[in-house]
């Protein structure tokens, strides 16, 4: 058996190897059929569920050795709450990278893919086969405690970078995972919560980064806490059978989230191949082999659930790897100072500067006041993304370090030392974590200090790092500046102060809307009034087979982000796209080389970038669909398609896209299928969905 299992292998990949093709899906299920014929229903047993937290189940005698994973955002978490630790060999230490959403802010999505790449490399040299990311969950709301987790608000923008973070990472042999499957957008209760959504979002808003993740070869899939449409994701037919693997057309494995589901009997028949961490923290009303003895569970279906986890394995390699236990790839290590460079760029191109009245970038002979609660703090967001790192650098270190101004450091100026300031900057923001939602508003002594600063100092510049939106309403016109930083990973702030003293020319566009007011935003009633948000940890209900949960109804449909912002017309405070640069930019000359669209005939088109400004920069060339006649109600504006392009001083570039008929569709919830509608749709072309500079129309012939 042993010699057959491991022939079966179609190659082991690598992180150095030039990546070969992978055996077909039909081959390694023709594969997995053989090998769970020499099971013995303990072991099919066995293999239903997780081992020591973190580990897929194997077969030991059969030679299907455990495969070890690890989380996950902004890197590889060194996971030290395993609870056998003699199983696990640890890296000396891994980097913390900037969180995912810096990735969407860059809008440039070779650099997901080199990002993907670095993190697959680190998810090797840490022994381990799977990386639990990326996540992509659309952000809906702005107190969304996991928003740091994921790629905005956008489903087009989120799909562009997930394919790149997916080919990127799985190019290393380091098998990616989309997660969390499906509509988990809130962290309240977030074990709790019953997502109540329409069909039509769920294909138009929901879905497509999934999508675009699996259709990039993503080898497995997480489901997420939550219930939608009343059932538990890691226990629904209709998630997992209907959705991901007949309409997305899924493949791969499957996993639930930790704790996530309830009764055994759904988890086999749903579609879902393996019940994570596997340690039955739950009471489940029966246990499998209960099932199986009274038949109603068949060892057929036993069979069918493990088949896409062993297929998996198979056609990646991993039960190639791991047969002598957790692999050894220490060389891997000499990756390492690539990887910060990854790291510093996609902080670079991922922080965005939302205004700027000239102050920046700060010149050389200005003396530079640094406060706020994290001028000497690296922000980072909680949970299970959180990654060390090593060599922090916070911004305290990273301004002294780019300017040879004098920078002085003081958490809570004196109201004398912020008037005599030459240059105040403000390093504030929020902790964001998984499992808690938080407000809108900054903490009042955060917000109190911002607004003291602005009001005493005009020459003040406001350096944010948050997961998601915050409240700036009490400063943002007063403020000389403000830069949105994310959490920007352990040297991510060397990018920061290279962007205030002008080493770097901003480039990251925001990747969600932010609202003026939270009550602004379609989930502003999502969390009662009086409930608290820090308390709002997820609820296991330990112990209780059926947990209270409560309903979150997507009332606002697809109008999510910036789509619910225009047709409701309420004008933002920062629109979804924006981003400020040093150098200015002009958008002429659109053209389209066809007006009439068809399935048969896509039309490219084009519009010329000029640089008008005195240095290189660059810019994010979006594109937006408008159906002017819908048949559904349907956004003002869809983004379609983008692209970043550097231009020196003065240089002009035709930047072209292809527009294909499928792009002008949306999802009809009668006939279950996408339709395009006769007629004529306006190509909107701009620097942000607010900023629209130039328009085409194309038709589509009845
Ligand atoms: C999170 C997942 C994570 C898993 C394992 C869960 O609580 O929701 O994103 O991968 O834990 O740490």
């Amino acid at each position: 058996m042993k010699k057959l299992i491991f022939s079966l292998c179609a190659f082991a990949l690598t992180a150095t190897a030039v990546a070969q093709p992978l055996m077909k899906w039909d081959e390694a299920y023709r594969k997995a059929d053989a090998v769970i014929k020499t099971l013995s229903l303990d072991e099919k047993i066995e293999m239903t569920h997780g081992h020591n937290k973190f580990f897929l189940p194997g077969a030991a005698e059969k030679d299907l050795p455990r495969v070890f994973m690890v989380d996950a955002s902004s890197g590889v978490r060194i996971n030290y709450s395993i609870p056998d630790q003699n199983e696990v060999r640890h890296p000396l230490r891994t980097t913390q990278f900037p969180s995912t959403i810096t990735i969407a802010a860059t809008f440039n999505p070779e650099l997901a893919h080199q990002f993907g790449k670095a993190v697959g490399e680190e998810t090797r040299m840490s022994g381990a086969g799977i990386l639990l990311g990326p996540g992509m969950n659309i952000y809906r709301s702005s107190q969304c405690g996991r928003n740091f987790e994921y790629l905005g608000e956008d489903p087009v923008l989120a799909s562009r970078m997930v394919e790149n973070y997916v080919t990127g990472m799985q190019s290393t042999g380091t098998l990616a995972c989309l997660k969390h499957f499906l509509c988990n957008n809130t962290e309240f209760y977030r074990r709790n919560s019953n997502s109540v959504v329409d069909e039509r979002a769920i294909m138009e808003i929901y879905t497509p980064a999934f999508k675009a993740g699996i259709d990039a070869g993503a080898a497995s899939v997480m489901t997420a806490y939550n219930l939608l449409n009343g059932e538990w994701c890691g226990q629904s037919k209709y998630v997992i059978t209907d959705l991901l693997r007949g309409e997305l057309g899924f493949k791969g494995l499957v996993m639930t989230d930790w704790h996530s589901v309830y009764d055994w009997k759904k988890i086999v028949l749903s579609g879902q191949n393996v019940e994570m961490p596997g340690d039955m923290q739950f009471d489940f009303p029966a246990s499998v082999r209960e099932l199986v003895d009274r038949k109603e569970l068949s060892e057929k279906d036993l069979d069918k659930m493990l088949r896409p986890m062993i297929a998996t394995c198979i056609r990646f390699g991993l039960y190639e790897r791991f047969k002598n236990g957790q692999p050894n790839e220490d060389h891997l290590v000499s990756k390492m100072p690539e990887h910060l460079k990854v790291s510093y760029q996609t902080a670079a191109e991922g922080t965005v500067l939302l205004k700027n009245n000239g102050i920046l970038p700060i010149a050389d002979n200005r003396q530079i006041l640094l406060i706020g609660p994290w001028a000497n703090k690296l922000p980072q967001g909680g949970g299970s993304s959180k990654v060390e790192g090593y060599n922090h650098i916070t911004p305290a270190d990273a301004l002294r370090s780019v300017t040879r101004a004098k920078v002085t450091v003081r958490e809570k100026p004196t109201m004398a030392e912020l008037r005599k300031a030459d240059i105040v900057v403000c390093a504030t923001g929020t902790s964001d974590r998984e499992g808690t939602e938080r407000p809108f508003a900054l903490l009042v002594a955060d917000e109190e200090l911002i607004r003291l600063a602005v009001d005493l100092n005009p020459n003040t510049i406001v350096l944010v790092n948050s997961g998601s939106g915050i409240d700036m309403s009490g400063w943002n016109d007063k403020a000389a500046a403000v830069l949105y930083g994310w959490y920007p990973g352990q040297n991510g702030f060397e990018a920061i102060a290279d962007i205030i003293v002008g080493n770097v020319n901003p480039s990251g566009k925001l990747p969600m809307t932010i609202e003026r007011s939270f009550k602004d935003s379609p989930a502003a009633n999502l969390v009662p009034k009086a409930a608290s948000l820090s308390k709002a940890v997820g609820n296991p209900n330990e112990k209780l087979f059926h947990p209270a949960t409560y309903d979150v109804h997507y009332s606002e449909g697809v109008f999510v982000g910036y789509r619910w912002y225009e047709s409701k017309n309420i004008k933002p405070l920062y629109p979804f796209g924006f981003g400020l640069s040093y150098t200015s930019f002009a958008l002429n000359d659109a053209k389209v080389d066809n007006s009439v669209i068809s399935a048969k005939k896509p039309v490219t088109v084009s519009v010329t970038l000029t640089n008008t400004g005195k240095r290189e920069g660059a810019e994010v060339v979006q594109l937006y669909v408008t159906e002017n006649n819908p048949t559904v109600a349907r956004p003002k504006k869809e983004l379609k398609a983008f692209k970043k392009v550097k231009l020196a001083p003065g240089a002009s570039e035709v930047v072209s896209f292809d527009l294909l008929h499928k792009d002008l569709a949306f999802w009809n919830e009668n006939s279950h299928k996408w339709q395009v509608n006769p007629g004529e749709y306006t190509i909107s072309l701009g620097t942000s969905s607010a900023d629209i500079d130039a328009q085409v129309t194309v038709s589509v012939a009845k």
